[in-house]
């Protein structure tokens, strides 16, 4: 009997395809193989046949876990005794996990007051060092670029080669499930290591021979911290969507020619919208992600409405990370529970409508 995608993890699974690792120094949580979803009620709403690559599967919530799994293998086979990042969470998460993992020392930058509380939960009890610093995710960054270009510590931001190399795998992964490569691929956008990563991984399927196209790239933002779309920085970036509250976009050139070359774009989600089809993800499909994910949708929605992507395509959108993420932009999205004595009157009077 062969082992399941799970078991194996990402290094394992496409050993022939990724980096050399020696199997001792392969850390791996059991990361990627993550389901695609048919979302017909939810595609119906857009216009479109969709289905949604759900990352927030993956062992931390998130697609982060596919990038950890490599970049925390050549951190040890190289022999590191501290890994460092900056992070609106989802790689904090990631990071501390799989250095715990690897008996490897990790510290994380987080913009204060702006990092979901289950990501902060992750970080902190996985015991990774956690330091709030006041300021922006790209101020955080700024202040651990200096740090692993002065100390001996391994940064595992995107900037790190061995990230994307490690998330370009979804893409396979999709080509797998469908058979073929989508018509349009769309996921939310922060520094744009995520769809340079795709990018990459269809493109390279292309050269195999495993696929007979390539799919358009369609790359989502939050209208405050939209770069990509506006096509400078934007100084203070807001937005409710906290994993992509991002100005200064480390990977704008690679994710700008992943849009530009495939003959996508990039759509802008107001917070509103965002938090709309959040909503509508769950309610019409039973999948629940956090808000950021969500941007894929409703930049999506809007590149219809804008007439960029037609009726009837075939699309795929990447729901990076967990719902349970975010309880706090939850909650306050849905209606609280009902209280009432534990009686069966009381109950039949709510069941019944009474
Ligand atoms: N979706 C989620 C849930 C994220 O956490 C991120 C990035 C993105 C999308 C955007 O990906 O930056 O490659 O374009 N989160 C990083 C972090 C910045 O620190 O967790 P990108």
């Amino acid at each position: 009997m062969s082992a399941s995608a799970r078991t194996l993890g990402l290094i394992r699974r496409y050993r022939d395809r990724l980096p050399a690792y020696d199997d001792d120094a392969i850390v791996s949580i059991g990361e990627g193989g993550t389901p695609l979803i048919h979302a017909p009620r939810l595609g119906a709403r857009l216009g479109v046949d969709l289905h949604l690559k759900y990352e927030g599967l993956n062992p931390t919530g998130s697609f982060k876990d596919r990038g950890m799994t490599t970049a925390l293998s050549a951190a040890k086979q190289d022999g590191a005794q501290a890994v460092i990042c900056a992070s609106t969470g989802n790689t904090s998460a990631s990071a501390a996990a799989y250095a715990a993992r690897a008996g490897i020392r990790c510290v994380v930058v987080i913009p204060g007051g702006k990092v979901a509380l289950g990501k902060l939960a992750q970080a902190q009890v996985a015991g990774a060092q956690v330091v709030q610093i006041d300021g922006s995710f790209d101020d955080a960054l700024r202040m651990v670029r200096v740090m692993s270009e002065e100390h001996p510590i391994t940064l595992v931001n995107n900037l790190n080669p061995y990230r994307l190399e490690g998330q370009k795998t979804a893409a396979w992964e999709i080509i797998e499930d469908l058979g073929h490569q989508p018509e349009w691929m769309c996921l939310p956008v922060g520094n744009g290591g995520n769809i340079t990563a795709y990018w990459r991984g269809f493109t390279e399927s292309h050269a195999r021979g495993d696929i007979s196209g390539l799919p358009r790239m369609l790359g989502a933002q939050a209208e405050g911290s939209a770069a990509m779309v506006r096509g400078e920085d934007v100084l203070n970036p807001e937005t409710i969507a906290t994993a992509i509250r991002i100005g200064a976009p480390v990977r704008r050139e690679e994710a700008g020619a992943a849009a530009h070359d495939s003959g996508g774009g990039f759509a802008a989600a107001a917070d509103r919208e965002i938090l709309d089809w959040f909503g509508h993800v769950v309610r019409d499909e039973g999948v629940f992600c956090e808000p950021s994910s969500a941007a894929s949708l409703a930049g999506l929605a809007n590149a219809r409405r804008d007439g960029l992507v037609p009726e009837g395509a075939e699309v795929v959108c990447v729901l990076t990370g967990n719902g349970l993420k975010d309880p706090d932009n939850a909650i306050a999205e849905s209606a609280p529970p009902v209280t009432i004595p534990a009686e069966r009157d009381a109950l039949e009077r709510i069941v019944l409508g009474g």
